[in-house]
């Protein structure tokens, strides 16, 4: 299955991907997570990166179209993937859909994640990650046994540098504004589904994978 999760930031994308990703057998493809990993390791694609997501923009298309193709190349996406985090704008979008046709194939499902600001705020000021196996916390919502160190490896926790409150605040106007247009593009296609994504993580994940079963998952 080809299949793409959109939704504004913290609607837990991430945490769902994890389980969605897994339960299909597909590897799960995060431009925020690739981008975060190419800062800590200061290449110059990172350092252009982080530029923009220190401000709460989006890394121009260009630049994230060519790393998407480049990873959609590989050999474990030749069948399938979950992608998090891109299309993020119609552009991107539009790429895509040119490159999985390259690919012999097309998107199968785009699946939406809805959720209120309100809430989406709360997750974010909450969120930690943890550096070394980037499993996603919350301090409140999915707390550790101890705090700052995760329960999966003993790894450290951090908080993303984006996660400030003025950050998330221009990180929803972009969302609103850039990637939004993407419900519509992709209920023209006929390819969306949306489910509610408040509850809990384990409830969402039954709630998508349900959603999905009509597209053969
Ligand atoms: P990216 O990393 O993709 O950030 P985002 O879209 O802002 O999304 P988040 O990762 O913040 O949220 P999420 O939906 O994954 O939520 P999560 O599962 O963590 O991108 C970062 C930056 O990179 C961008 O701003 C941009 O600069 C750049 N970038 C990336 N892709 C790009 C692209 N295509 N084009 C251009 N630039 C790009 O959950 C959030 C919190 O909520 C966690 O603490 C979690 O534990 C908690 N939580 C999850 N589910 C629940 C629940 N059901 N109940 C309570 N809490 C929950
Ligand atoms: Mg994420």
């Amino acid at each position: 299955m080809r299949l793409v999760l959109v939704g504004p930031p913290g609607a837990g994308k991430g945490t769902q991907a994890e389980f969605i990703a897994a339960h299909l057998s597909v590897p799960k493809i995060s431009t925020g997570d690739i981008f975060r990993a190419n800062v800590s390791q200061g290449t110059p694609l990172g350092v252009e990166a982080k530029r923009y997501m220190d401000a709460g923009g989006l890394v121009p298309d260009e630049v994230t179209i060519n790393m998407v193709r480049d990873r959609l190349a590989e050999a474990d996406a030749a069948d399938g993937f979950l992608l998090d985090g891109f299309p993020r704008t119609v552009p991107q979008a539009v790429a895509l859909d040119k490159i999985v046709a390259d690919m012999g194939a097309a998107l199968d499902v785009v699946l939406e994640l809805v959720v209120d600001n309100d809430e989406v705020v709360r997750r974010l000021a909450g969120r930690r990650n943890c550096r070394s196996c980037k499993k996603i916390w919350h301090v409140e919502f999915d707390a550790t046994v101890k705090p700052g160190v995760c329960d999966n490896c003993g790894g450290e926790l951090y908080q993303r540098d984006d996660d400030k409150p003025e950050t998330i605040e221009e990180r929803l106007r972009v969302y609103a504004r850039d990637t939004a247009p993407l419900v519509d593009f992709y209920g023209a296609q006929g390819k969306l589904v949306g489910i509610d994504a408040t509850g809990t993580v384990e409830d969402i994940t039954i709630r998508a994978i349900d959603a999905l079963r009509s597209y053969g998952s």
